[in-house]
């Protein structure tokens, strides 16, 4: 499957601390630890002796303690002890199953299947720009496919209803038309406008605000917000906010949001309840949507011109072969 050769985010990494932690990844049931500020440890979620669930078990002295029989586990995996036999050395085959584990953007990122040559972490520019303040939201948990929230993410002509007031009027729900490219990654789409009422926390009046996309991943995406030169939203403002998406089944996700503000006063709670408000008018449309699936089947949903973005999300999905999420 290509989807697990890729790097994916699975937990905000500040979550995981003294105690070890379940999460799921394209189905794959997980244990996420570490030793103190060491680097986070991912594995399959099952010792190897009966097959108990490690993320039961606790951290102690630097190794992972298997909840039924007390083995324990090094980083990296190797079986340390069996207390029921103090002088037993336990040969490499006793090892837990671990997989590679990076972090980034606040997140823990795993890769399942390191065969494949490892493309790297999606790319976020604005991660490295000093100028922007940086902050994870989330996690949300949807039931709906990764790739339909994806494609809610790139689609401005919702706008006018689903963020009435905010994101957009339904006095104003012309779309204008993009340029999309493809991408090796995805897709790249720029020249997207919308008349924004409320386009971020600090906007006093609406202002036609310019987007541009980028999927950056199968499961991941970008959007920088640029507000037209002399509209009236305050001077300079502009925002990044990535979007990072776990496949935890083919129909459920969890989702969380990277911003990457121009403002350094706003408290944290306060970004993060504007970003909520949007996402939570998103949630109840996207797990309505039917089938959860994204359908690539060209012909299975009818399109318009301003689906230009979804649609060229559809076929770099094709393009390279993803299967999870999609029909
Ligand atoms: Fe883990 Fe026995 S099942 S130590
Ligand atoms: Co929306």
């Amino acid at each position: 499957m290509m989807e697990a050769t890729l790097w994916h985010p699975v937990a905000l990494a500040s979550a995981v601390g003294a105690a070890p932690l379940a999460v799921t990844l394209l189905e794959h049931a997980l244990v996420l630890w570490r030793d103190g500020a060491g680097p986070v440890q991912a594995w399959a979620d099952r010792c190897p002796h009966r097959g108990a669930r490690l993320s039961l078990g606790r951290v102690q002295g630097g190794r992972l303690e298997c909840p039924y029989h007390g083995w324990q586990f090094d980083p990296g995996g190797r079986c340390a002890a069996v207390p029921a036999l103090p002088a037993f050395q336990p040969p490499a085959s006793h090892c837990a199953t671990a997989f590679a584990c990076r972090e980034a953007h606040g997140l823990v990122w795993v890769r399942l299947d390191a065969s494949a040559e490892d493309s790297g972490l999606p790319a976020f520019p604005a991660e490295d720009d000093p100028e922007l303040r940086k902050m994870n939201c989330g996690p949300y948990d949807v039931a709906t496919s990764a790739p339909r929230i994806v494609e809610n993410f790139l689609d401005m002509a919702h706008f006018s209803f689903v963020h009435e007031g905010w994101l957009g009027l339904r006095e104003h729900p012309q779309i204008a038309d993009p340029v999309v490219q493809d991408t090796p990654r995805g897709l790249r789409a720029t020249g997207c406008q919308a008349w924004q009422p409320q386009s971020n926390l600090h906007a006093t009046a609406a202002s036609l605000v310019e987007y541009s996309y980028e999927v950056t991943a199968p499961y991941c995406a970008l959007l920088t917000k640029v507000p037209e030169a002399g509209s009236t939203a305050v001077a300079h403002w502009r925002e990044s906010i990535g979007l990072y998406i776990c496949p935890l089944t083919p129909e459920t996700s969890r989702v969380w949001f990277r911003l990457a503000v121009a403002d350094f006063e706003s408290p944290d709670e306060k970004l993060a309840a504007f970003q909520h408000t949007i996402f939570t008018q998103d949630q109840p449309v996207l797990e309505s949507q039917s089938p959860k699936r994204l359908p690539l089947d060209p012909k299975a949903e009818r399109h318009v011109v301003c689906d230009r973005v979804s649609v060229a999300y559809r076929r770099a999905l094709v393009r390279q072969g993803v299967r999870f999420g999609v029909l």
